[in-house]
């Protein structure tokens, strides 16, 4: 599959997703889901990625929410195929088995902010803004974002944000912790792209271990959070990269992780 809407690329066994429709500040429409859809399985698919970073192409959004000119005409049930398109979209991207960043390096607004709340974790441009602004608009969010955001900063601010629409500015969502750092735009994609990096030297069954225990284990409780928690320990354990890892300390070398299960 050919892609208009997004331009995916990958270097160094990171893949790159960048959102591409920088004249509509990148809104998400249709063909973004279903290309989205398509990248991801190939990443999923390929065994030599081991980390992706999402981001927007231009220099203003990251991705400025759902395509209101596609939704201002939906009946009730094209509004809920598209709502569940995008929860799918969010599901599929938050089970790959490598780490995700968010590279946010402008407006992350609506269905772009619903977007990097579904990635491991999310870095910000100082000039970048943020915001559930549906309620503007008559409606509400519809990509997760009345769900992920309540369990990412509490049901009282995330109902301030949704509730009110009102943007706020990365460093104040890296006090809510929905940013876990913010950089001057300049630096943003090399802050990025060096954690990528270091993502990529680790083990890939451990952080993929991780991964699924936090995600997993985060709506349970505590006790069945730790069964999950020995399941993944035990898991690694299993792996070559358990073996070099442990090894290479005792021998005071540094590891080279390989990935696969033995
Ligand atoms: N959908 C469609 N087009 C959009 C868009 C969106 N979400 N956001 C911006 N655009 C388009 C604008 O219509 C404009 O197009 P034209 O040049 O053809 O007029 C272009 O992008 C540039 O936008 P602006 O001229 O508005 O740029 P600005 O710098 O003045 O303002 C902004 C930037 C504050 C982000 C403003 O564009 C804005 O408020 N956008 C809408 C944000 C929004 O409401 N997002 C939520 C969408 S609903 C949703 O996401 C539901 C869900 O959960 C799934």
């Amino acid at each position: 599959m050919s892609y208009e809407t997004i331009i995916y690329e990958v270097k160094e066994n990171i893949a790159i997703i960048r959102f591409n429709r920088p004249k509509a500040l990148n809104a998400i429409n249709g063909t973004v889901v279903a290309e989205m859809k398509d990248a991801l399985e190939k990443i999923a698919a390929d065994k030599s990625i081991r980390a992706l970073i999402l981001t927007g192409e231009g220099d203003k959004a990251f991705v400025a929410g759902a395509d209101i000119a596609i939704m201002k005409d939906f009946t009730p049930l094209q509004g809920k195929v598209f709502s569940e398109q995008g929860h799918e979209l969010l599901f599929q991207l938050e089970a790959l088995p490598i780490p995700v960043i968010a590279c946010i390096n402008g407006f992350a607004l609506g269905g772009g902010l619903e977007t990097a709340m579904a990635c491991d974790f999310a870095y910000a441009a100082d000039s970048a803004q943020f915001g559930q602004p549906e309620i503007n608009l008559g409606i509400m969010p519809g990509f997760g974002g009345t769900q992920r955001l309540s369990r990412l900063i509490g049901k009282s601010m995330a109902k301030e944000l949704c509730m009110t629409g009102v943007m706020i500015s990365a460093r104040e969502a890296k006090d809510m912790g929905i940013v876990n750092k913010v950089f001057p735009k300049e630096a943003l994609w090399e802050e990025t792209m060096k954690v990528a990096k270091l993502l990529a030297s680790k083990g890939k069954v451990s952080l993929r271990a991780v991964k699924d225990t936090i995600n997993r284990g985060y709506d349970q409780d505590l006790r069945t959070g730790c069964y999950m928690e020995s399941d993944g320990f035990a898991m690694c354990m299993a792996s070559e990269d358990a073996r070099e890892g442990m090894g290479a300390f005792l021998e005071k070398r540094r590891p080279d992780f390989k990935g696969e299960l033995t």
